[in-house]
Protein backbone atom coordinates (compact mmCIF):
# COMPACT_ATOMS: atom_id res chain seq x y z
CA UNK A 1 0.00 0.00 0.00
CA UNK A 2 1.27 3.56 -0.88
CA UNK A 3 1.41 5.94 1.95
CA UNK A 4 0.94 9.74 0.35
CA UNK A 5 2.16 12.61 1.72
CA UNK A 6 1.80 14.95 -1.23
CA UNK A 7 5.46 15.07 -2.09
CA UNK A 8 6.10 11.34 -3.18
CA UNK A 9 5.19 8.11 -2.76
CA UNK A 10 6.77 6.59 0.80
CA UNK A 11 7.05 2.99 -0.88
CA UNK A 12 9.41 0.60 0.37
CA UNK A 13 12.17 -0.34 -1.66
CA UNK A 14 10.97 -4.40 -2.02
CA UNK A 15 7.88 -3.41 -3.01
CA UNK A 16 8.92 -0.85 -5.61
CA UNK A 17 11.32 -3.56 -7.20
CA UNK A 18 7.97 -5.69 -7.10
CA UNK A 19 6.22 -3.17 -9.58
CA UNK A 20 9.43 -2.37 -11.55
CA UNK A 21 9.81 -6.21 -12.33
CA UNK A 22 5.88 -6.42 -13.19
CA UNK A 23 6.75 -3.82 -15.86
CA UNK A 24 10.08 -4.91 -17.33
CA UNK A 25 7.72 -7.98 -18.13
CA UNK A 26 5.43 -5.54 -19.26
CA UNK A 27 7.57 -3.87 -22.27
CA UNK A 28 9.38 -7.47 -23.18
CA UNK A 29 6.54 -9.03 -23.60
CA UNK A 30 6.29 -9.87 -27.39
CA UNK A 31 9.27 -8.90 -28.20
CA UNK A 32 12.45 -10.67 -28.64
CA UNK A 33 15.05 -8.41 -29.53
CA UNK A 34 18.03 -7.06 -26.87
CA UNK A 35 18.49 -3.43 -28.33
CA UNK A 36 14.72 -3.01 -27.96
CA UNK A 37 14.11 -4.24 -24.64
CA UNK A 38 17.66 -2.85 -23.53
CA UNK A 39 16.62 0.82 -24.29
CA UNK A 40 12.84 0.23 -23.34
CA UNK A 41 14.52 -1.32 -19.62
CA UNK A 42 16.96 1.42 -19.86
CA UNK A 43 13.87 3.89 -19.85
CA UNK A 44 11.79 2.17 -16.81
CA UNK A 45 15.13 1.75 -14.60
CA UNK A 46 15.90 5.39 -14.86
CA UNK A 47 12.48 7.12 -14.45
CA UNK A 48 11.11 4.42 -12.09
CA UNK A 49 14.24 4.94 -9.85
CA UNK A 50 14.08 8.81 -10.04
CA UNK A 51 10.02 8.89 -9.25
CA UNK A 52 11.09 6.75 -5.68
CA UNK A 53 11.72 8.74 -2.42
CA UNK A 54 14.97 7.21 -1.58
CA UNK A 55 16.54 7.97 -5.16
CA UNK A 56 15.09 11.70 -5.19
CA UNK A 57 17.27 12.13 -2.38
CA UNK A 58 19.96 10.15 -3.64
CA UNK A 59 19.35 11.02 -7.41
CA UNK A 60 20.16 8.50 -9.96
CA UNK A 61 22.33 10.43 -12.66
CA UNK A 62 22.66 7.71 -15.54
CA UNK A 63 20.99 4.15 -16.08
CA UNK A 64 21.91 1.17 -18.29
CA UNK A 65 24.03 -0.99 -20.41
CA UNK A 66 27.33 -2.54 -21.40
CA UNK A 67 27.62 -5.48 -23.70
CA UNK A 68 30.32 -7.56 -24.17
CA UNK A 69 31.75 -6.96 -27.62
CA UNK A 70 31.16 -9.57 -30.33
CA UNK A 71 34.62 -9.84 -31.39
CA UNK A 72 36.30 -8.98 -28.32
CA UNK A 73 34.97 -11.20 -25.15
CA UNK A 74 37.73 -8.73 -22.71
CA UNK A 75 35.62 -5.88 -24.11
CA UNK A 76 32.52 -4.19 -22.65
CA UNK A 77 30.93 -1.39 -25.23
CA UNK A 78 27.95 0.84 -24.63
CA UNK A 79 24.78 -0.21 -24.86
CA UNK A 80 21.26 1.39 -24.45
CA UNK A 81 21.18 3.44 -21.67
CA UNK A 82 19.44 7.09 -19.65
CA UNK A 83 21.57 10.01 -18.70
CA UNK A 84 24.84 11.72 -20.00
CA UNK A 85 26.94 10.81 -22.37
CA UNK A 86 29.64 8.09 -21.48
CA UNK A 87 32.31 6.43 -22.08
CA UNK A 88 31.94 4.01 -25.09
CA UNK A 89 34.55 0.83 -24.07
CA UNK A 90 35.51 -0.30 -20.63
CA UNK A 91 37.61 -3.65 -20.45
CA UNK A 92 36.52 -6.64 -18.50
CA UNK A 93 38.44 -6.67 -15.47
CA UNK A 94 38.47 -2.77 -15.26
CA UNK A 95 36.07 0.07 -13.13
CA UNK A 96 33.04 -1.07 -10.84
CA UNK A 97 31.74 -2.69 -14.57
CA UNK A 98 34.58 -4.82 -15.43
CA UNK A 99 34.94 -5.67 -12.08
CA UNK A 100 31.11 -7.12 -12.04
CA UNK A 101 32.17 -8.51 -15.49
CA UNK A 102 34.78 -10.17 -14.64
CA UNK A 103 33.68 -11.81 -11.08
CA UNK A 104 30.47 -12.66 -12.37
CA UNK A 105 29.79 -10.72 -8.78
CA UNK A 106 26.76 -7.76 -8.25
CA UNK A 107 28.80 -4.44 -7.10
CA UNK A 108 27.25 -2.40 -4.95
CA UNK A 109 29.92 0.71 -4.44
CA UNK A 110 29.10 3.19 -1.51
CA UNK A 111 31.38 5.27 -2.86
CA UNK A 112 32.75 5.28 -6.52
CA UNK A 113 36.32 7.13 -5.05
CA UNK A 114 36.95 4.35 -2.83
CA UNK A 115 36.51 1.98 -5.18
CA UNK A 116 40.65 1.27 -6.98
CA UNK A 117 39.79 2.20 -11.36
CA UNK A 118 36.69 3.66 -10.77
CA UNK A 119 35.84 4.59 -14.01
CA UNK A 120 34.71 8.38 -14.14
CA UNK A 121 32.12 9.39 -16.81
CA UNK A 122 30.10 11.62 -15.09
CA UNK A 123 31.87 13.89 -12.39
CA UNK A 124 28.24 14.05 -10.63
CA UNK A 125 28.50 10.06 -9.56
CA UNK A 126 29.22 9.07 -6.50
CA UNK A 127 27.83 6.06 -5.66
CA UNK A 128 27.28 2.96 -8.20
CA UNK A 129 25.67 -0.70 -8.70
CA UNK A 130 26.64 -2.65 -11.55
CA UNK A 131 24.88 -6.40 -11.71
CA UNK A 132 26.26 -8.88 -14.23
CA UNK A 133 23.95 -10.30 -17.03
CA UNK A 134 24.84 -14.00 -17.06
CA UNK A 135 23.77 -16.64 -19.83
CA UNK A 136 24.41 -19.93 -19.75
CA UNK A 137 27.60 -19.27 -17.66
CA UNK A 138 29.28 -16.57 -19.75
CA UNK A 139 28.80 -12.77 -19.48
CA UNK A 140 26.93 -11.09 -21.74
CA UNK A 141 26.76 -7.51 -20.18
CA UNK A 142 26.16 -5.33 -17.27
CA UNK A 143 23.54 -3.28 -15.95
CA UNK A 144 25.29 0.05 -14.19
CA UNK A 145 23.63 2.11 -12.31
CA UNK A 146 24.41 5.55 -10.80
CA UNK A 147 23.56 7.86 -8.22
CA UNK A 148 25.11 11.42 -7.26
CA UNK A 149 25.06 10.68 -3.18
CA UNK A 150 27.05 8.40 -1.50
CA UNK A 151 25.39 5.15 -0.74
CA UNK A 152 22.85 5.30 -2.86
CA UNK A 153 22.43 1.46 -3.41
CA UNK A 154 21.88 -1.51 -0.44
CA UNK A 155 20.66 -4.79 -0.57
CA UNK A 156 17.16 -3.94 -1.90
CA UNK A 157 18.82 -2.60 -4.91
CA UNK A 158 20.95 -5.51 -5.56
CA UNK A 159 17.73 -8.20 -5.24
CA UNK A 160 15.42 -5.68 -7.18
CA UNK A 161 17.72 -5.35 -9.93
CA UNK A 162 19.45 -9.05 -10.14
CA UNK A 163 15.74 -9.99 -10.64
CA UNK A 164 15.10 -7.53 -13.20
CA UNK A 165 18.35 -8.87 -15.27
CA UNK A 166 16.98 -12.26 -15.21
CA UNK A 167 14.15 -11.47 -17.01
CA UNK A 168 15.82 -9.38 -19.77
CA UNK A 169 18.14 -11.93 -20.08
CA UNK A 170 15.57 -14.52 -20.34
CA UNK A 171 12.72 -12.60 -22.77
CA UNK A 172 15.75 -11.80 -25.23
CA UNK A 173 17.64 -13.21 -28.31
CA UNK A 174 21.36 -12.42 -27.75
CA UNK A 175 22.91 -12.02 -31.32
CA UNK A 176 25.53 -9.30 -30.14
N1 LIG B 1 31.71 4.07 -13.56
C1 LIG B 1 31.75 2.94 -14.46
C2 LIG B 1 31.89 3.42 -15.89
C3 LIG B 1 30.59 3.58 -16.61
S1 LIG B 1 29.75 4.98 -16.21
O1 LIG B 1 29.46 5.01 -14.78
C4 LIG B 1 28.35 5.14 -17.09
C5 LIG B 1 32.88 2.02 -14.08
O2 LIG B 1 33.73 2.36 -13.22
O3 LIG B 1 32.97 0.95 -14.66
Amino acid sequence: MHISNGYAPLTPKNEFYDELLEETQAIVEGQTNWVTNLANASAVIYHGLRSLRHFQEKPINWAGFYIIDKNDSNKLILGPFQGKVACTEIAVGKGVCGTAAQLMQTQVIKDVHAFPGHIACDSASNSEIVVPMILDGRVIGVLDIDCEKLEGFNEDDRIGLEAIVKVLIKSSEWTQ
